[in-house]
This record gives structure tokens, C-alpha cells and sequence, in this order.
């Protein structure tokens, strides 16, 4: 067997789990040994450190589950050495470019454990923290909504325009400005791609399960443009999510026509109660907007989502526990704790020198305890290159309001149909466990240039 495959690939990850450990500069090589039955991974770091441990595997092993307990293997031996030679541990201990509970729900499906081993492997097998393993399970446990079937799926629509551009955020967003005068005509083509989609969703006999207008800041279009978009998404839904995060961007126009519509849940989101730290990230709300926002939503009956961002600029752990305090007073149905991720695309550079890793763990530590005391629970949860400390991004509900979008789209247990810019749709085979992708261009322009061209991508994806 050829034991060098994929050697890229695991290089690639080996970075990324030392990145985490804090050195950007560090060189690592790594040797593995097959002796038919055992394998000894042999690692240099820096060129002077080596390091050898050796396990046993059984030769019943298909190849993919062998290659998947190699990369593992060799991960957490890599783990091992970082955390002696750095006397540092990790939140997510050897765990890089895989969600954790998707790991997990994989191992418990495929019999390989059982649920109440969940938090005991993700520790001793993945040196996972006693804090994160316990997360991890306490989410599965609130992801019974989950129905595997390939005919139930999701409609994602996507709206990459916002009133103006956060300095932190690296989603591909045209700011309102730029594209005025292109909104309509993108909204035409929408419509022509919704059509096409209800075409797709008759012949295949989908269910449509959940509709989902993201972005983006899905509420900067105008009343009449959202009463024109929604009035073709005609599917009998449960669960119907518009993102209206820009609180200065909410009329009571607006949530009307939205309440006109069906729709059963948004998200206003503050991201900080410090108007310094919003006028710091480019973020020209107020504290009020927020509020005015909250309660029109809820006279209106809609269930609110709030997102927060530990880790702001300049923010310390007073300041954010602050921002949760006021959370829990408001008590939305659902909030979602980001850790904040520098990425390339943001304006924001590098603002969060002043902060330590560690006072961002007390900060999500904090969310999370205060979150549980007050009713809330955890039950979804994803992790981005770059966050900060190498943690993780908690979406919590109470009063059984999950959104079960988000979970089938994170655990990728569902097929998802996007239109519009930037729109990644997903087909999900679940009798043979394999994904297949599509995106949408991502520029609104372009969208509008080539909306023909991916129309018929779209009908020969879902073909
Ligand atoms: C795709 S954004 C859309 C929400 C909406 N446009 C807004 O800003 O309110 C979803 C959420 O991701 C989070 N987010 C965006 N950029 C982030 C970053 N760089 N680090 C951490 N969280 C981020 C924010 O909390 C944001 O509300
Ligand atoms: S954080 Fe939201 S509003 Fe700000 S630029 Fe990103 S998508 Fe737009």
C-alpha cells in the first residue's frame, strides 16, 4: 500500500494545528513507517525535535478507514509533541478542519461508539478538553430534529449586500452603495432562478423543509423588494428564516411584509452592547436600534436570533460580559456566540493584539455558563480557520426553538438548494455518505451577467 498519499494534504493540516500553538514559523517533517500491521510516524520539528510513537492497526481495514486512522494518528501525535515542547494545550486538542460533531455523530452511526461515549473518545482519543467534549455531546443531544432523507431539503437564498462593510467580516458582501442601482434587476433573476427551482423541487418530489434568506443583510432591501422576493417563495414551511442583522436596517415596513409572508424567525444582531467597540468595527448601529428592532419583532410574533462576537478590538472580558448580561434580559429565543476569525479578507487587520488567548476563553467560557444557567442550551456549533484561541462559534435555543436549518446545513445532513450570488448548493447522498457541491458565481454582477448559465448548472446538478 502506498503510504505517501496525500502527503500535501496532511502537511496542510499539520500547519494548521500548529498555527494554533502560536508559532507561524515552525517547520515540521514528517516519516511514516508501514511494517504491515503497525505504522511508527516519526516527526521533526524545527528540524532539531524528533518524535516517534507507533500504533497497531487491523489489517480488515478498508483503505478510507485505514487513510482516516493514519491522518488521525499521525494529528494527535503531532498534538502531542506541540503541547510538550510549547507546554500548551488546546481547546480542540488535535481536532483542525473537521466539525466536531459531525466526527462525533459519524462515530456513533457508524457503531464505532456509543452516544454516552461521545465526550470520553473526543478526550482521550482527540485530547479534546474536558470543556469541549462535554459541549460537544450536550449539542448532539440537541439535534434530534435531524432526519436523514434525501428528499427533505432546505432552500438557502442569498442577499450578499449590506449597508456598509464590517471591518471584521470576510464575507463576500457588496456594500448598498455600490450595487443600487443593480438590486432590482438582481432580484429579477432570483425570481427566475426560484422558478427553476420549483421545477427541480416537483420532478425530484422534494420537500422543501426550511427557506433560509441569508447574506449578507437580507432586510437592506426595501419593503416593496422583499415583498417581490417572497412572494415567490410559495413552499408550505415550518421553519422560515430572514437574517436581518443590521438593526438600523429593520422598519416595522419591513417585518409587515415579512409577517405577510410566513416568515417565523430573524435575527437582529447587536454582535456588542459597546457602541465604542461598533463604531469601532464599522459597525454604525446603536444600542437603541437594536432594542426598537427586538421589540417590534416581537409584537410581531417572529422568533429572534441575536449573534455576538467574543474577542472584539479592545474588548476586554468586563466588557463582553456585559454584552451577555444584556442578552439574557432580553432573552431572544435563540443567540449564537461567534469567537471572532481574522481572516484575509477583512478590513480589520490586526486590532486584537491587546488581547490574550486566554482572556477569549474566559469570554466564551463565561457565554456558555451563563447561557446554561438561563435556560439556554447548545445545538449547533462550527469552527473557522484563524479564530481566535482556536475556538469555536455556539449557536444556543431555548424553549425547543432550534433552527433546524442550522443544523442541517452544518452536520450536512441534508441537501441544501441555493440561488443567488455567492450561493453554494449542496446535494447530500446519505444512503453512501457523499457530498456534492455547486456554486453560484459570487459576484453580483456577474450572478446577473450569467444567470442563465446557472440555471442550467443548477437543473443538471439536481438532475
Ligand atoms: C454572515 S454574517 C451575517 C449577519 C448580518 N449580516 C450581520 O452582520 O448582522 C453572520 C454572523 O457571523 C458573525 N461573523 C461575521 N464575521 C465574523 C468574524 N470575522 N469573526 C467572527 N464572527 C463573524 C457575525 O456575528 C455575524 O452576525
Ligand atoms: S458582518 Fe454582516 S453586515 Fe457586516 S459586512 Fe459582514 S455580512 Fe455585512
Amino acid at each position: 500500500m502506498d503510504i505517501t498519499t496525500n502527503k500535501e494534504e496532511l502537511l496542510a493540516e499539520f500547519q494548521d494545528l500548529a498555527k494554533l500553538f502560536g508559532n507561524h514559523e515552525i517547520s515540521i517533517s514528517h516519516e511514516e513507517v508501514d511494517l504491515d500491521g503497525k505504522i511508527i510516524n516519526k516527526f521533526h520539528v524545527n528540524g532539531e525535535n524528533e518524535y516517534e510513537t507507533s500504533y497497531d492497526y487491523s489489517k480488515q481495514l478498508t483503505p478510507l478507514a485505514k487513510k482516516s486512522l493514519r491522518k488521525r494518528q499521525a494529528k494527535v501525535a503531532l498534538y502531542d509533541l506541540l503541547s510538550k515542547l510549547t507546554n500548551k494545550t488546546l481547546p480542540w486538542g488535535s481536532l483542525t478542519g473537521v466539525r466536531p460533531t459531525k466526527l462525533a455523530r459519524d462515530l456513533v452511526e457508524s457503531g464505532q461508539i456509543k452516544d454516552f461515549m461521545v465526550a470520553q473518545v473526543l478526550e482521550n482519543t482527540y485530547r479534546v478538553s474536558k470543556e469541549k467534549s462535554r459541549l460537544t455531546a450536550m449539542i448532539l443531544k440537541n439535534q434530534k430534529c435531524i432526519i436523514r432523507n434525501d428528499n427533505l431539503v432546505d432552500l438557502y437564498v442569498n442577499i450578499p449586500i449590506c449597508p456598509t462593510r464590517c471591518l471584521y467580516c470576510s464575507f463576500i458582501s457588496n456594500e448598498l452603495a455600490k450595487v443600487k442601482d443593480k438590486v432590482d434587476t438582481y432580484i429579477d433573476c432570483l425570481l427566475k432562478e426560484i422558478e427553476a427551482v420549483k421545477k427541480i423541487v416537483a420532478k425530484k418530489a422534494y420537500i422543501i423543509r426550511t427557506i433560509y434568506i441569508g447574506g449578507g443583510t437580507p432586510s437592506v432591501l426595501t419593503a416593496k423588494q422583499l415583498d417581490r422576493l417572497l412572494d415567490s417563495l410559495t413552499f408550505p414551511v415550518g421553519e422560515f428564516t430572514v437574517e436581518c442583522g443590521r438593526p438600523d436596517t429593520i422598519t416595522a415596513e419591513k417585518l409587515d411584509v415579512l409577517k405577510k409572508h410566513n416568515v417565523t424567525r430573524i435575527s437582529v444582531n447587536p454582535q456588542t452592547f459597546c457602541e465604542a467597540t461598533l463604531k469601532r468595527i464599522g459597525r454604525n448601529h446603536k444600542n437603541k436600534e437594536v432594542l426598537e428592532g427586538y421589540s417590534m419583532a416581537l409584537e410581531r410574533g417572529f422568533k429572534v436570533n441575536m449573534d455576538i462576537i467574543a474577542g472584539l478590538p479592545k474588548e476586554k472580558l468586563g466588557i463582553f460580559k456585559r454584552t451577555i448580561n444584556t442578552l439574557i434580559d432580553l432573552s431572544p429565543e435563540n443567540i449564537t456566540v461567534h469567537t471572532l476569525s481574522v481572516k484575509n479578507g477583512a478590513l480589520l487587520k490586526n486590532d486584537t493584539s491587546d488581547l490574550s488567548e486566554n482572556e477569549v476563553e474566559k469570554m466564551v467560557s463565561y457565554a456558555e455558563k451563563l447561557l446554561l444557567e438561563n435556560g439556554y442550551k447548545p445545538y449547533y456549533m462550527y469552527r473557522q480557520k484563524h479564530q481566535l484561541g482556536g475556538l469555536e462559534n455556539v449557536g444556543y435555543f431555548r424553549n425547543d426553538n432550534v433552527c433546524i436549518f442550522n443544523i442541517d446545513s452544518m452536520e450536512e445532513t441534508n441537501s441544501v438548494i441555493a440561488v443567488g450570488a455567492g450561493a453554494m448548493s449542496k446535494r447530500v447522498f446519505n444512503g453512501e455518505r457523499r457530498i456534492e457541491r455547486q456554486d453560484n458565481v459570487k459576484f453580483v454582477e456577474d450572478y446577473i451577467s450569467r444567470i442563465d448559465e446557472m440555471i442550467e448548472k443548477k437543473i443538471n446538478f439536481f438532475s
